[in-house]
């Protein structure tokens, strides 16, 4: 038996393609993984797949998934269902990829993500379902009108979440700061304006940064923040944000550093993490093999640290690294004509 069990899910539409490839990589490690494989979700038969995926996940250590449109429905059941509620997603720029800023090099934050609770609770519906508000709105100065054609949308901030993603954080920031980083937290939130929800988020990342001594804090206004991403990315550390504003923040952070083609992200409960690249599943090229298999491989690569396979994933990351360096084989989203394949093939030869 081997030593760690992955499950595989390759995603729709372009998605399969860039996890061929990571899983090309993967094989040539010759680590001591067995993966379990299942087919993209364009192949799910309605319920039975899922329900077999949903079984093999609990069965293993960690999933590498692939970016899904819908069709891969296990995604509800990696984040809620394994209580995945850190999302890690790291923005460091690699020499030779593509970005817009003048000096991306040296660009090495992260954005922690809350990845469970905020906005994400599927808790909409029409005004109708509302009972009319006692409280006054503070910024209408009158109860809502509920009786108004529209729709509601539910924000929920708990305690419990905000400690746990905040000192997941606070964890990071330490390790990375005793690689050499500079040991900060900066928290974000529209705290001036949801005093209530994102203002108690704001309060708790601060508190807990508190408990670490060892730790600078600071605190930015999420649109202010969104400026210091394209502006001032050099400043930051770790970052740590409610879920949909690092949602919204980590697409742009990915464009600091080459586009989501590069981007990598890890999910982590207590008991699971699993991982998957930041990107949607390019549709508009799929078949093309043209997809950049950089995220994925990333994703593995965070993925094989979290499984204890620490050197692996150093040399993984060490190899796509020497590819963009020398910029011969890149894919079309970072000015080059590689395809994905050939992508992969550098890889292996770089390991
Ligand atoms: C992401 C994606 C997902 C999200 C979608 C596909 C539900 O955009 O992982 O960033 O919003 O979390
Ligand atoms: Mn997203």
């Amino acid at each position: 038996m081997a030593a760690k069990k992955v499950v595989v899910l390759p995603g729709d539409d372009a998605v399969p393609e860039a996890m061929a490839a990571a899983m090309e990589v993967l094989g040539a490690m010759k680590l001591d993984i067995e993966y379990v494989q299942f087919p993209p979700g364009e192949r799910w038969k309605r319920g039975d797949t899922e329900v077999r995926a949903r079984a093999a996940i609990d069965a293993s250590d960690s999933t590498l998934f692939g970016a899904t449109s819908g069709k891969t429905n296990a995604i509800l059941h990696l984040r809620w269902g394994r209580q995945t509620y850190a999302n890690v997603r790291p923005a460091r720029y690699m020499k030779g990829a593509l970005s817009p800023l003048r000096s991306p090099e040296g660009i090495d934050f992260v954005i922690v993500r809350e990845n469970l609770e905020d906005l994400y609770l599927g808790l909409e519906g029409p005004l109708s379902e509302l009972r009319p508000l006692k409280a006054q709105s503070r910024f209408l100065r009158a109860p809502l009108d509920t009786s108004a054609e529209g729709r509601y949308a539910i924000k929920v901030i708990t305690e419990r979440n905000t400690r746990r993603v905040a000192a997941f954080a606070c964890e990071l920031a330490l390790k990375r700061k005793r690689a050499g980083g500079p040991g900060k937290v900066t928290c974000t939130s529209k705290y001036n304006m949801l005093r209530e929800s994102d203002g108690f988020f704001r309060a708790i990342v601060e508190e807990t940064v508190a408990g670490f001594p060892e730790l600078r804090y600071e605190q930015f206004i999420v649109d202010d923040f969104a400026r210091r991403v394209v502006q001032s990315p050099h400043e930051l550390d770790v970052v740590v944000a409610p879920n949909l504003y690092g949602d919204i923040l980590s697409d742009a952070a990915a464009g600091t550093v080459g586009g989501l083609g590069v981007a990598p992200s890890g999910c982590y409960g207590d008991d699971y993490a699993y991982f998957e690249s930041v990107h949607g599943t390019a549709p508009d090229i799929q078949g093309l093999g043209i997809i950049n298999p950089t995220a994925t491989i990333l994703s593995a690569a965070m993925m094989l640290d979290y499984l204890g396979f620490a050197e692996a994933s150093t040399r993984l990351e060490r190899a796509v690294r020497t590819i963009y360096a020398e910029g011969k084989t890149l894919t079309p989203d970072q000015g080059g004509h590689a395809k994905t394949e050939e992508f992969a093939r550098a890889v292996v030869a770089n390991l």
